[in-house]
């Protein structure tokens, strides 16, 4: 009897534990990433049920997609059957509440206040943007297994307070490489999904290099049938129809990031050079090509149909592109005369801008004269980037050593390479964009993108060990203020993404340096 008395007494002691442990109060000790820009805890804490629904201001349609998507998320884990309504009025004890409102200037187009009281979840921002980032800090504030496709056993609890946040840059990025491995349509909407999880608002594609041409032009259908047709080791490669590009786009554009498309010139062009001869300077086809190396190719610019190729590429592109960018690439072109580069990259500017869009290139293109508008993409020299804010352009920060995805943690890594270096998840971690080059200043970059190469790397899983979980502080560093920002306290909120991740279906790499199975889990 007495036995059983003190086991029951420890089964209550469990419960009562157990219960505490998951029951959030502190909003100050939420592991949210990127860190936001001010949280002010009350100590209690809101409790989603199945009486809870997600209340819209208004009939907007985006917003209800907006409080759609939040639904889709939270209901399979949690099974609760949250459904999205329209208000007129703050709803009821026990919601989510979302609602838009210009006054609050502070927070910007991408910012948004977060209040969570007992009774209330209120969500407010400027633009539809902001709520959306609000709601992925709504995911965050959640235990982990919310994450789950799964129905999962509950509480839900989140802690009280008030978050207020917006971003540092409005441009936070990261890069696929299309083009020496093909990646499907679904693994670029899984990495979309991935970037928005982590508030970042740009997914550059890089769709076309030596190894393959990956986008569909309808006036030059050979640059996909034949240049398409492999990749690096000689696989069959792949390409994107317009109509699966634009869904491509329209999946992003719902989840508030800009694709921006590169097709890159005048060298890395082997894969149009296979396709038509008269892009060659002697009017001979070269073979598909499946190695890695790079700056062997070039367009031949001395050549007319050279423009008009370009002209049509950039044209029919720019009609499946909402966003304002083109990248033109422009990077490591060892095989165009200097004195050919400029007047190409000068033309091919005029080219861009009279089909209705900005010039994106890597630093080299700072070489020539910009056009107004166009961004330097700060990658390997920065003399180059400076000579770009020299003529006033706007500088990407894209630093090899220390924001290239496809760089090896270290000389173990199973993938990857490393000729700019091996960038640890602190050493990715620790830099500031405002604070590297002392020419170029705060005011002259637009914000951060992490590439992705792919020479090494031909399938989601592969992309997801060198993407994460460095992408987490990518993100962190283009929307968290460099005073808020340090990678003691980060380790420890990201070694608490390692169960989130993992929740997210994210092959992570689980670097030493973080303390995955520390406590204060959630
Ligand atoms: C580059 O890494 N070639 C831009």
């Amino acid at each position: 009897m007495k036995f059983k008395k003190s086991a029951l007494y420890l089964l209550a002691l469990t419960a009562i534990f157990g219960q505490m442990a998951c029951t959030p109060t502190d909003l100050s000790k939420e592991n949210i990433i990127p860190k936001p820009v001010s949280v002010v805890p009350t100590g209690d804490s809101f409790d989603l049920t199945d009486q809870t629904d997600i209340y819209v201001q208004g009939e907007s349609a985006e917003q209800l997609q907006i409080g759609q998507y939040l639904a889709d998320k939270l209901n399979p884990s949690t099974g609760l059957g949250i459904e999205v309504k329209t208000t007129s009025e703050v709803p009821a004890s026990g919601n989510i509440y979302l609602s838009l409102s210009e006054n609050d200037t502070e927070l910007g187009d991408e910012g948004y206040e977060l209040t969570i009281t007992e009774k209330l979840v209120n969500l407010t921002a400027r633009k539809p943007a902001g709520l959306f980032y609000g709601l992925q800090t709504i995911r965050q504030l959640l235990p982990s297994k919310v994450e789950l496709a799964t129905a999962q056993q509950g509480p839900w609890k989140m802690a009280t307070g008030t978050i207020r946040d917006y971003p540092v840059y409005g441009y936070r990025g990261s890069m696929l490489d299309v083009a020496r491995h093909f990646f499907e349509v679904e693994e670029v909407k899984s990495l979309i999904d991935q970037l928005a999880a982590y508030k970042m608002n740009v997914l550059h594609l890089h769709l076309s290099d030596d190894q393959g041409w990956r986008i569909e032009i309808k006036s030059w259908p050979n640059l996909t049938t034949h240049g398409g047709s492999t990749e690096v080791g000689g696989g069959p490669g792949g390409f994107y129809t317009q109509e699966q590009y634009s869904d491509i786009v329209k999946y992003a554009q719902d989840r508030f990031i800009t694709i921006v498309p590169e097709i890159d010139m005048p060298g890395h062009t082997n894969a149009a050079l296979a396709s038509y001869p008269e892009l060659n300077a002697d009017g001979k086809a070269t073979e598909l090509y499946t190695g890695i190396e790079v700056g062997f190719s070039s367009l031949d610019t001395h050549k007319e149909i050279t423009y008009k190729f370009i002209d049509d590429v950039i044209r029919e592109l720019a009609a499946l592109t909402p966003g304002q960018y083109i990248h033109i690439g422009g990077d490591e072109s060892h095989s165009t005369k200097i004195e050919d580069y400029i007047p190409f990259i000068n033309r091919v500017q005029d080219i861009v801008i009279a089909n209705g869009k900005q010039v994106f290139g890597w630093d080299e293109i700072a070489l020539s004269t910009l056009k107004p508008n166009t961004v330097v993409q700060y990658w390997a020299k920065a003399e180059n980037a400076i000579k770009g804010v020299e003529q006033g352009a706007k500088v990407l920060m894209s630093p090899s050593k220390n924001a290239y995805l496809d760089m090896q943690y270290d000389s173990t890594s199973t993938f990857g390479l490393h000729w700019a270096a091996y960038i640890e998840v602190d050493k990715g971690y620790n830099w500031d964009p405002a604070n590297l080059v002392p020419e170029i200043k705060r005011e002259n970059i637009i914000g951060i993108e992490a590439p992705l190469w792919s020479e090494t790397v031909s399938n989601r899983y592969e992309a997801e060990y060198l993407i994460f979980p460095r992408l987490l502080g990518y993100a962190e560093i283009g929307w968290t203020p460099v005073e808020l920002r340090n990678w003691d306290e980060y380790k420890v909120r990201l070694a608490n993404h390692g169960e989130r991740m993992k929740a997210m279906n994210i092959s992570f790499y689980p670097s030493k340096l973080v303390d995955w199975e520390g406590t204060g889990k959630k």
